[in-house]
């Protein structure tokens, strides 16, 4: 499914300037260096598709990123803290919210959780979002590596239960960390098997 070309298609900074409804849609949503950038690139195996940084608030536009032209992944500027001024952050906080609201195509968002943090207030506001607004979601943690082996299974099992009776939730929890290519496999295939139904 990732094997072949992977292509910036377009930024958007304005409802106006999002591409056409056309073909399945699957974004990546979280806290600002959470590493969804990062995320994109591991997924794809382009270690320079989608631009990372230390600072967060590095991504700042909807990007869309066309796979293979079978479907489209969505990197977005990231929530909470962000270097950078506020009305920039409340620009795209709105853009971010009239995206996720009306897009007809989108099939999934993955909502990624640092995996050392787990779900701040921030996190669980987006959440609520997303399960009024019907749209499907999957949580996926993040920086797995950074994480130590005895914690996992506690966290893993904290964010199940705290998805658990959310109804736009898909209840599989998925560690990753893109530095070393943990749950990536798992991460496509979940991928496969959306675009599937
Ligand atoms: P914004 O666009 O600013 O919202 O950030 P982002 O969520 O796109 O994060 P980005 O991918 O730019 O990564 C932020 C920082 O986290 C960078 O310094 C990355 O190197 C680091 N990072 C990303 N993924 C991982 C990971 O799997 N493990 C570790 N240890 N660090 C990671
Ligand atoms: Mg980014």
């Amino acid at each position: 499914l990732f094997a072949g070309a992977a292509d910036f298609l377009r930024p958007a900074s304005t409802l106006a300037e999002l591409p056409p409804m056309d073909g399945v849609e699957i974004a990546f949503a979280g806290r600002s260096n959470v590493g969804k950038s990062s995320l994109v690139n591991a997924l794809t195996g382009r270690n320079t598709l989608a631009r990372t940084s230390h600072t967060p608030g590095r991504t700042q536009q909807l990007n869309f990123f066309s796979i293979g032209g079978r479907f489209t992944l969505v990197d977005m500027p990231g929530y909470g803290y962000a270097a950078v001024e506020k009305a920039k952050v409340a620009a795209w906080t709105d853009l971010i919210h009239n995206y996720l609201k009306g897009r007809a195509n989108l099939a999934r968002v993955f909502v990624l959780i640092d995996s050392r943090h787990g779900l701040k207030a921030i996190d669980t506001d987006v959440l609520d979002g997303l399960d009024k607004a019907a749209v499907s979601y999957q949580v996926v943690l993040t920086k797995g590596d950074a994480l130590k082996k005895g914690e996992v299974e506690a966290r893993i099992r904290g964010i199940q239960a705290a998805i658990a009776k959310r109804p736009a939730a898909y209840p599989e929890v998925l560690l990753t960390s893109s530095r070393d290519d943990q749950g990536i496999a798992e991460l496509r295939t979940s991928i496969a098997r959306l675009l599937a139904e």
